[in-house]
């Protein structure tokens, strides 16, 4: 889960699914993180605006620590998620050609019409972080069943 920072939207969707993936007990078979295109913020935990409203809806963000995308993640992972268009565009110049990871939006898999996570940063303590995980929970939930799908098709073919 990639976004500018990773102290906002990415940390949100790396907690929401990674409770999603617990609730279903398929921690063993999918792993999640969450990075930033950006160095602005490395080190520092979620924006504690982003972890109260988390917190609300069940959520725990407050372990997650900021990194930047790195060469090795287009390698490892087999899907990395933009929060917005202008996210997508940088992880797309950045990626080595014929890279292992699927570069798309995290609400390509959603069933709204909004392309980006909004950025809730330089908003209030509000409706931001609420529009964030209203987004961000809906299109987890897609992902989730299309992961799981992919488990069981790679299952029966084991
Ligand atoms: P995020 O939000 O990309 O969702 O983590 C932001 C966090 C920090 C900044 C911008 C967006 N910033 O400019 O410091």
């Amino acid at each position: 889960m990639i976004c500018l920072g990773n102290i906002c939207r990415s940390p949100t969707a790396h907690g929401v699914l990674e409770k999603l993936i617990q609730n279903k007990d398929l921690s063993e078979f999918i792993e999640v993180d969450s990075a930033g295109t950006s160095n602005y913020h490395i080190g520092d935990h979620p924006d504690p605006r982003s972890i109260a409203a988390a917190q609300r809806r069940g959520y725990s963000l407050d372990k997650q620590v900021a990194r930047q995308v790195r060469a090795n993640d287009f390698e490892e992972f087999d899907y990395i998620l933009a929060m917005d268009v202008d996210n997508l565009h940088h992880l797309e110049s950045a990626a080595p050609s014929g890279c292992k990871a699927k570069l798309q939006l995290l609400l390509s898999f959603s069933n709204e019409a909004t392309e980006s996570v909004p950025d809730p940063y330089f908003g209030d303590a509000g409706q931001g972080f609420e529009v964030v995980l209203d987004l961000v929970e809906d299109a987890c939930r897609c992902l989730l069943e299309k992961l799981q799908r992919e488990l069981s098709t790679t299952k029966t073919e084991q």
